[in-house]
């Protein structure tokens, strides 16, 4: 019998969505900032947009789905003509629009939606980069990419859900182990099953060390990584499990493991198929 891979996307999704936390609505309102301040210090080097950047051409229009905080909104906007970037979280998209005042891009449009966008939003290139883990249903999403793009469709996600890439810790916190998110062998084998013929390339150097210190900065975004409240009990929490599955090394450090690659799942838009 043929597998449901739809079904089992959305089981994988519900069986590892968490709460939005104290701002309901918006689960990514304490984890903004941190996004923000990563993509600052990435700057303008980034293994997805020079990958993509060969699929560029100076006068497209790209659409980011799920644009974040704008690690590649300002990258993009630089190459290309105009960035359309899709954003329903409140707190994310504040970052993002001061970061493109800062940046002068007179070339971005923000919309404030969820996609599939109520909002007819369309591009010679649709990409959605590391949105796709948490989103129930993948088809109409996948679907509604392949119908905005007028050229080229792509996705970046890990070749492991870089939640899961802290799957010990998490498991060593919660005394359970919790099952996987779905990732980027999962969208190129759902993509085939949907008749988008997509194509996988790994990005160079889109590995990253997981190493953490105790500060209380560091050790908050692992609390909130692996869901718990980053108050003194929750520190407390994460703490004792840090020494437990990585002993801090002769720095200070706890060293738990790598995240990544990454991969870039590409495939022709609809209307450049024929
Ligand atoms: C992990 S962040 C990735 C941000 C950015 N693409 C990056 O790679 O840095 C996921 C983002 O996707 C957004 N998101 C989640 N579901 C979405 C949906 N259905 N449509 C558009 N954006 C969505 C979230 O609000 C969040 O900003």
């Amino acid at each position: 019998m043929d597998t449901d891979l739809a079904a089992e996307w959305r089981a994988m999704v519900l069986a590892t969505r968490e709460p939005d936390g104290p701002t309901p609505g918006d689960r990514w309102a304490r984890r903004a900032g941190r996004f923000d301040r990563r993509s600052r210090e990435a700057g303008a080097a980034d293994p997805l947009v020079d990958v993509l950047g060969a699929h560029l051409a100076p006068g497209d229009e790209v659409v980011d789905v799920g644009a974040g905080a704008g690690r590649h909104v300002v990258p993009l906007a630089r190459r290309c003509r105009r960035v359309v970037a899709v954003e329903p979280s409140a707190s994310m998209r504040e970052h993002l629009e001061r970061r493109v005042a800062e940046e002068g891009l007179a070339n971005v449009d923000v919309v404030a939606d969820r996609w599939p966008s109520a909002a007819r939003v369309e591009g010679d290139v649709v990409l959605s980069a590391h949105v796709l883990y948490g989103v129930e249903d993948a088809p109409a999403f996948l679907h509604a990419m392949d119908v905005a793009a007028r050229r080229l469709c792509a996705l970046c996600l890990g070749v492991v859900a870089p939640a899961d890439a802290l799957a010990p810790l998490r498991a060593s916190v919660h005394g359970a182990a919790f099952p996987r998110r779905p990732a980027a062998l999962d969208a190129l084998a759902l993509l085939h099953r949907l008749g988008l013929p997509a194509e996988l390339q790994l990005l160079p150097g889109s590995e990253r060390d997981l190493d953490f210190g105790a500060t209380d900065d560091e050790v908050d975004e692992l609390c909130l990584r692996v869901n718990v409240d980053p108050d003194a009990l929750g520190r407390a929490r994460v703490r004792r499990a840090l020494e437990t599955i990585a002993p801090a090394d002769a720095a200070g450090r706890h060293r738990l493991g790598r995240t990544g690659p990454n991969a870039l799942v590409t495939w022709r838009a609809r209307a450049a198929r024929g």
